[in-house]
């Protein structure tokens, strides 16, 4: 009885922890009703499955962006609504304030979050308006900072004075250490070099594994939200194109064309070996993995 208690709680913190974003036929026009005007996304209409890494790809300018800063309430829909765990998020000034510390938003240019005098000031500033006490303040940036990579010696610098790569982990750690219940990252990895970027990509994703956060993964790379992501939402043109699971997505490969996409080089190659009849799991899509299968399978001389 005791061990059937302790599951179901443990059970329900998991689920407790997982927040859902909707969309809610929610659409979005830049200066709207001015010769301007720019419709950047048209009836959105879906939910992000709680716990999961939704990966959001599409052409440059299907909405992606817009998408993002609609999630968090710097933006607010033209038509339609955004729910965070059923509560509007734009209902008064309050709710969206707190959007902002619930759903955390790596921007895209890291330029556009950063803006405090030092590195620590500016990580420090989501848990300082949460409300923590300044020990625990103390100990978030320095958990947020050790996580992202952020050097203790960058702490007292003017976040300015940073290299791109730097400021990236900054406006990382600065995300992070506000423990937000939803994850949004616009582009998390770009401007890193090939190692710095495997590094942060596997870090969020073991961050996103071990709290069962909902993870939003913007990225312009098919190979990082293949073998990062567990859904993916595919934009064309402000409109929400596909949203399925990875493998669902990738076995079409003419719709992703459609939407100006390609598959990985090397989903190609194993969906290419899958349809000449050679037994090949199509869940593989990167280089290495895919050496690894080749090699197996020469060995046992499929
Ligand atoms: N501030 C703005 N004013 C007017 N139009 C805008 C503004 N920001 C974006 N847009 C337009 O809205 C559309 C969607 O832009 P958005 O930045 O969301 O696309 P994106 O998918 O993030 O693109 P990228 O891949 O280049 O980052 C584009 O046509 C863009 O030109
Ligand atoms: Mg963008």
């Amino acid at each position: 009885m005791k061990r059937k208690l302790q599951t179901l709680f443990l059970a329900y913190l998991e689920k407790s922890s997982m927040a859902e974003i909707r969309l809610e036929h929610v659409s979005y026009r830049y200066s709207p009703d001015t010769p301007f005007e720019k419709v950047a996304l048209q009836d959105i209409d879906l939910s992000f499955t709680p716990g999961k890494i939704t990966g959001v790809i599409g052409h440059t300018g299907s909405g992606k962006s817009t998408l993002a800063q609609l999630l968090n309430g710097i933006l607010r829909p033209t038509e339609g609504r955004v729910l965070l765990d059923g509560e509007e998020l734009f209902v008064n000034a309050k709710s969206r304030h707190a959007a902002r510390f619930r759903v955390g938003l790596v921007f895209q240019y890291p330029e556009y979050q950063l803006f405090e005098e030092t590195v620590f000031q500016d990580i420090a500033f989501g848990p300082k308006n949460r409300g923590k006490s300044n020990e625990e303040i103390q100990r978030l940036v320095e958990e947020a900072a050790h996580f992202t990579g952020v050097e203790p010696d960058l702490m007292d610098k003017s976040p300015f004075e940073l290299s791109g790569g730097q400021k990236r982990r900054v406006a990382i750690a600065g995300v992070l250490a506000m423990d937000p219940e939803v994850l949004v990252l616009d582009e998390p990895a770009a401007g890193l070099d090939p190692s710095g970027r495997e590094e942060i990509l596997g870090r969020l994703v073991t961050y996103q594994r071990e709290r069962g956060k909902t993870v939003l993964l913007i990225s312009h790379s098919m190979e990082d939200v293949a073998r990062f992501a567990d859904e993916l939402l595919v934009l064309k043109e402000g409109t929400a194109f596909l949203h399925d699971t990875v493998e669902k997505v990738f076995s079409d490969p003419e719709k992703l064309t459609e939407a100006h996409l390609a598959l990985p080089q090397i989903t190609r190659l194993i969906l290419d070996l899958k349809a000449r009849g050679i037994p090949v799991p199509a869940s593989v899509h990167t280089v290495s993995d895919a050496l690894f299968l080749l090699k197996k399978l020469l060995k046992e001389g499929t």
